[in-house]
């Protein structure tokens, strides 16, 4: 049994206008759950902040539902079995599960898996080797169809995904150009993640001739986080056959009125570009496929990736609000 009768969940309690602030959440005092039969008891160790989430607290359709107000949010968490009703899971057992923005969940273990804290931390189930870095190498290797030896444009390129994606492409002997948003960030991918050449966006209005200047051959592949004019800079400098991989589009996510597309889109047709969206969880069937050669990659030392750690419950809403500007590097994370 838990050692608490109450816990604390995050509820959003009005839809953001604009950038999320924190009177749209709410932190509520409420009972853990009991554990019925064929179920288990998780105590939340780690929740993940995640982007997309922006987009369910709108009230529209899409992939995904709106978070319901007035109702904990979900979202990706590791935590810990402290109740167990199920032949499948143990007292003690590490689980992964999407009932986040929570100290205590029950579940009859449908979509909870199981992980081996013996191959890494909790925590990283939720980072480089869960779906974040399966949406990098998803989008690369699946969707972008990457080659040895091509040009390689990264937006977000010290964010969660872009830094792993950064790093995947030069595994493949890529030359790589990424964008960020600070100095330090710029400075992390050169030293880092080992990128050919970096650039803070905030200190351009002109994304593509800055792409010219650091990309005298073109770009053969875009990995594209943030839509915009860092989108409408790739079409330009893009070369014939490029391919744009469509992860996200960050920079249109708070825009209460959506801005107009790229108005050079028109170049797709002359240079034969294939442009092409995914949802990383429509490709659980690659999951396994992924995490042997992830996990390869990270027991070698092939790739490095940063967290940034949250601690408390209370501060997810802020965590989650800094997505949006702060200054994180790699996998936003909390601490419960
Ligand atoms: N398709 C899928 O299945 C899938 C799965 C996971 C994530 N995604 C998408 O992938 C992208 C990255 O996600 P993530 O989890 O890795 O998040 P992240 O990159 O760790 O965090 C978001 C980052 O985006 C940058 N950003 C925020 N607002 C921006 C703006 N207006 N213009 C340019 N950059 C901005 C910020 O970094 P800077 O300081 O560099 O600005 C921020 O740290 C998001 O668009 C997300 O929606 C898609």
């Amino acid at each position: 049994m838990s050692q608490h009768n109450t816990q604390k969940e995050v509820h959003l309690i009005s839809r953001p206008r604009g950038v999320p602030t924190r009177e749209n959440f709410e932190v509520v005092e409420a009972d853990v759950p009991s554990a019925g039969g064929g179920e288990i008891l998780v105590r939340n160790l780690w929740l993940s902040v995640d982007p997309y989430m922006r987009g369910r607290m709108n009230e529209s359709k899409s992939y995904v539902p709106s978070f319901e107000l007035g109702e904990p949010m979900e979202g990706g968490c590791v935590g810990e079995v402290i109740e167990s009703h199920q032949e499948k899971f143990s007292v003690g057992d590490y689980v992964l599960g999407n009932k986040g923005w929570r100290e205590y969940w029950t579940s009859d273990g449908e979509g909870v898996e199981k992980i081996d804290t013996k191959v890494a931390e909790p925590q990283n189930y939720l980072s480089i080797l869960g779906l974040t870095g399966m949406t990098a190498w998803v989008g690369l290797n699946k969707i972008g169809n990457l080659k040895d030896g091509e040009n390689v444009f990264v937006s977000a390129a010290s964010g969660a995904v872009g830094s792993i994606v950064c790093q995947i492409a030069k595994i493949k002997n890529c030359r790589v150009i990424g964008s960020a948003g600070s100095a330090d960030k710029i400075s992390w991918l050169k030293s880092e993640a080992g990128v050919d050449e970096a650039f803070n966006y905030h200190d351009t209005d002109d994304v593509s001739a800055t792409l010219a200047k650091l990309c005298p051959d073109g770009i053969d592949l875009y990995f594209d986080n943030v839509g915009g004019d860092h989108l409408a800079g790739a079409i330009d400098q893009i070369n014939n056959f490029g391919r744009i991989v469509c992860c996200g589009m960050i920079s249109g996510y708070n825009d209460e009125k959506p801005k107009p597309g790229p108005s050079n889109l028109f170049k797709i047709i002359g240079k034969r570009i294939r442009m092409q969206g995914f949802i990383v969880r429509d490709h659980q069937d690659l999951q396994a496929e992924f995490q042997k050669e992830m996990g390869t990659w990270v027991r070698d030392g092939r790739i490095k990736w940063e967290e940034t750690v949250t601690d408390g419950i209370e501060n997810a809403p802020q965590a989650f609000i800094d997505l949006f500007g702060g200054d994180k590097m790699g996998k936003a994370l909390v601490r419960v």
